[in-house]
């Protein structure tokens, strides 16, 4: 009898393929699928997998943010979003993604102070806003000047140094609040107004986007804690587009503003986190409750392109969970702002109960999406349309920070480069212009 332990052999799919069969080993994770390790599938088979959309594609191992698309749960390190909306702060929401655990109240404080002392930006870095036209999306400049920040930090762009990695984290976290509320102000021809050290982060971002030379701003503290619980919803979410575009960036190990600069850009999709301004703009353009009916039509018909903003989800094939904290949290803004009959929350209200009873959304499994709601909220709390991905931006920056320190530190980790199925010419002869 072998005293050795029985080394567990790993589970094997077998693919048969031009006649022969082959064995791959199955990886399992803590808790959802498990995956098949097809990285030796082409030196093996001569054969790519194909998935354009990567509908069945894990890209990597992560022990971040865990989603259960059909049960609709959403865990940051374990905790459920939910949970974390309630009792947490954006912070330390920072603090968890980065590291794997809640901070205690020394590490906490250490943390804060250090995300507070880098709120600042460089002096020099006013003088890129002024090349933009006042009505430039305010994503288009955060894409500018986000990336700009690698040309002022060289003793952070090493990413082989740990300290500098984290250095970097740090600095991306506090300073995206500082350039978002400079983009807000620059398209309302507002003077920039600085960070203070004695505001909390989110009360900050609120005092730099609203504050004005004329008079004192006092931050509203239901408002600002809402906001921060909009901050959390948003701080990550797996493998979504534009943290893929992160770690895909930062594969060919350019530096950490440059790949951030690149999840900004992709984040600006419609189909992305550019949803939440395109379902304003939806809500906005429906206008009442009696049109409604006229616009799910449209979002049923396979010939008309458009599509119900707000609904729907790669993953999410549930209620999202994190919609349902952002319809709560909505009420509560609208209450204490006191805007009692907004008709855009009437219609949002009212187009939800009619899809969720709609047999095609029933069918395809389409539910509201975090970016249905926040809209609303945004845009009573006070911000124009145009900036509610440049806020989404910055609040999943924390988890694109998070991942690429993930990455950046998985042995495992190569330059990104997928494949193709060729379906275009083969070789053939050029032919000179006199002879076409
Ligand atoms: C975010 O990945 C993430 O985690 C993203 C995100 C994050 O936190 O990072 O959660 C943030 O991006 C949320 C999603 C925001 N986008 C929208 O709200 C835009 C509207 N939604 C759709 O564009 C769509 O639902 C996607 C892009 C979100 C998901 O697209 P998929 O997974 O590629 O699904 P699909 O487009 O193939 O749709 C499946 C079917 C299709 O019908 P069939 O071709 O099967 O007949 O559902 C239909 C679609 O036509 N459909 C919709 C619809 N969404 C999908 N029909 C009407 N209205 C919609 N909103």
């Amino acid at each position: 009898m072998s005293s050795k332990p029985a080394v567990e052999q790993p589970a094997l799919a077998t693919l048969t393929t031009n006649g022969q069969t082959y064995e791959l080993p199955i990886i399992t994770g803590t808790v959802g699928p498990s995956v098949i390790d097809v990285s030796d599938l082409y030196s093996q088979t001569d054969q790519f997998t194909y998935d354009p959309g990567f509908t069945s594609t894990a890209a990597c191992e992560s022990k971040i943010t865990y989603i259960d698309g059909d049960a609709g749960i959403l865990l940051y390190r374990g905790y459920p979003i939910a949970e974390l909306a309630e009792k947490s702060n954006f912070v330390e929401i920072a603090f968890l993604l980065l590291t794997g655990e809640l901070p205690s109240k020394a590490e906490f404080e250490e943390f804060n102070h250090a995300i507070t002392h880098h709120t600042m930006v460089h002096e020099q870095l006013l003088k890129f806003f002024s090349g933009f036209r006042r009505d430039a999306h305010p994503m288009a400049i955060m894409c500018g000047v986000v990336g700009a920040l690698s040309a002022f930090y060289h003793d952070s762009t090493d990413i082989n140094d740990a300290y500098q990695r984290m250095v970097a984290s740090r600095r991306l976290i506090a300073k995206m609040p500082t350039i978002a509320a400079m983009a807000l102000k620059y398209s309302l021809g507002q003077p920039f107004v600085y960070p203070r050290n004695d505001l909390d982060y989110t009360a900050d971002f609120l005092h730099m986007c609203f504050a004005v030379p004329a008079q004192e701003y006092k931050v509203n503290p239901v408002i600002a804690r809402a906001m921060d619980r909009i901050f959390i919803l948003h701080a990550d979410h797996e493998q979504n587009a534009s943290t893929s575009t992160v770690r895909l960036a930062s594969s060919s190990g350019a530096n950490p503003f440059a790949c951030v600069a690149a999840g900004i850009a992709c984040l600006w999709g419609p189909a992305h986190g550019g949803a939440n301004e395109a379902a304003l703009k939806m809500l906005a353009e429906i206008g009442e409750v009696d049109r409604i009916p006229e616009y799910i039509k449209r979002a049923k018909d396979k010939n008309d392109p458009f599509r119900l903003m707000g609904f729907g989800h790669r993953v999410y094939k549930n209620y999202d969970p994190r919609a349902r904290v952002m319809q709560q949290t909505c009420h509560e803004v609208l209450k204490e702002l006191g805007i009692t009959d907004d008709p855009m929350l009437d219609v949002a209200m009212e187009l939800e109960r009619i899809a969720l009873s709609d047999d095609y959304f029933i069918e395809k499994k389409l539910y509201p999406n975090i970016d249905f709601y926040s809209g609303i909220t945004l845009k009573a709390i006070g911000f124009p349309t145009t900036m509610f991905t440049a806020l989404f931006a910055l609040a999943r920056t924390t988890g694109w920070v998070a991942q690429w320190n993930e990455m950046i530190e998985d042995p495992s980790q190569r330059i990104g480069r997928p494949r193709q199925v060729y379906s275009g010419h083969t070789e053939r002869e050029y032919v000179d212009l006199a002879k076409r």
